[in-house]
Order: C-alpha cells, then structure tokens, then sequence
C-alpha cells in the first residue's frame, strides 16, 4: 500500500519541491509514496476565488473562512481516506519523532497549510483537525513545515532506508538519545585527531564510547529529551542501559 499525502496549499507548486529529489524522490518514483497537491482556491466558489477575509473583532491580516476550507478539506479527506487531516500551525503539538512514528505507521496524511493570519477556529473544530507545529518559530506559511514533517516521515517508509543500519538506530531513534559524533578520514586533519578507540577495533569499546557520548550530548545540550530518556528508562529498564 502506497503511503499517500494530500496537501492542501494556496501554493501547489511548492510540492513535492525537495522531495522529489534524493532519498524521497526515489521513494516517490518507485511509488513508496505518493503526493498531490491541491490549491484551496479552486474551492473558492466567488468570482474572485476569495480565501480569506478580515477577522472579526479586528486586527492586522487575513483569516481564512470556514466555508472554502471545509469543501476543500472535504475533497482532500476522501481522496485519503483513513489518513489524518493535519493542520500546520504555531498552536500546535509540537511535531517529534514519536509522532512522525504514528504519521509514518498510518496510510497517509492529509495536510492543511495556512496562510495570512490563520485559519478560522470553526472548521479546525469541525473538522477535528491535528494540529502541528514545527517548532517554536514562525514561518510565513505551513508549506516549509508540510515538506520537512512529510521528509521525517517518508524516510520511516519500508524501504526508503536501504543499507545495514535501520533508521531507528540514530538520533531521537528508539532511546531518544542525541547522536554520537562521526568522524572520516583522514585519521589527523589540521593537527585534530580521531578519537583512538575508533581506530582500535574493538567493537564492544567502540559501542561504550559512542553511548557514553551520545549520553553527555543529551544530558548537556538537550536536558529536556535526557530527562525524557530517563523516565522512560525507569518505566522499562534497557538491559544496555
Ligand atoms: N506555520 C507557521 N509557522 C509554523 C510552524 N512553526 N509550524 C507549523 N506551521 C507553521
């Protein structure tokens, strides 16, 4: 079964945009997944293809109406159906790999992106939108946020990741640890050397170093996920840990 996402966009042609080359775009034409784009104005049913209006209560921007939404979430879920209708918004969940996990493991999503000043309130209720944030940032629309929360989930699709090592195994994998760091040849460069225990061979070693400095990279740089890692830790105890 093809992984499909349905994008609902005032910009069609941002899509697939990066996700048509590299890694997703193999995927896409090997039919892994599939992408289609559809521009909420053409569900806009005045002569000026309106999207948006004024907010009441006043203020700066535009919001955009309930009524154009809902026929064109209407179009976008059945053409998905089964698949989540998410909302791209600064209000939203914030998106991390357990949830990229649930979004990859499903059929599909269906993707509502927002422009102006957002989205009128009703149709978000009416249409039990999930709303998702990228991050704690604000972009100009939810296109940038669509591509990048459809790249963490199509790299999850069976066999999108060839090669030895599973895509779980790396940072926010399973442990919810940052990752190690990596080195390359040459084993000196500008007078910097590679750690000796990863030119020693012992694997077993090699293993404890990496974990040890996957830990420190948590704890110090990322104390919210560390404290995470070690609840869950504590609720199921890792025989590696
Ligand atoms: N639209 C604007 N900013 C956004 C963000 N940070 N995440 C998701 N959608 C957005």
């Amino acid at each position: 079964m093809t992984w499909r996402a349905t994008i609902l966009t005032l910009f069609p042609d941002m899509f697939p945009g990066p996700l048509g080359l590299s890694l997703a775009g193999r995927a896409l034409r090997e039919e892994r997944w599939a992408i289609e784009a559809l521009d909420i104005r053409s569900f806009a049913t005045d002569r000026h293809r309106t999207v948006d209006d004024t907010p009441f209560g006043g203020g700066a921007g535009m919001v955009m109406r309930p009524d154009v939404l809902d026929v064109a979430c209407e179009a976008a879920t059945s053409r998905n159906p089964g698949a989540p209708l998410v909302y791209l918004t600064p209000r939203g969940r914030r998106l991390d790999q357990a949830l990229v996990r649930e979004l990859a493991a499903g059929p599909g999503v269906t993707v509502l992106c927002g422009r102006y000043e957002g989205v009128d309130q009703r149709v978000i209720e009416a249409r039990g939108m999930l709303e998702v944030s990228a991050g704690d940032f604000v972009l100009s629309g939810g296109e940038p946020a669509a591509l990048l929360m459809l790249d963490a989930c199509i790299r999850l699709l069976p066999g999108v990741m060839g090669g030895a090592a599973s895509a779980e195994e790396e940072s926010h994998g399973a442990e919810g640890l940052l990752e190690y760091p990596h080195y390359t040849r040459p084993a000196e460069w500008q007078g910097r050397k590679v750690p000796e225990v990863l030119l020693s061979g012992h694997h077993a070693e090699v293993a404890r170093w990496r974990r040890a400095e996957a830990e420190a990279a948590t704890r110090t740089r990322r104390p919210d996920l560390w404290d995470q890692h070690l609840l869950r830790a504590r609720a199921e105890p890792n025989p590696r840990a």
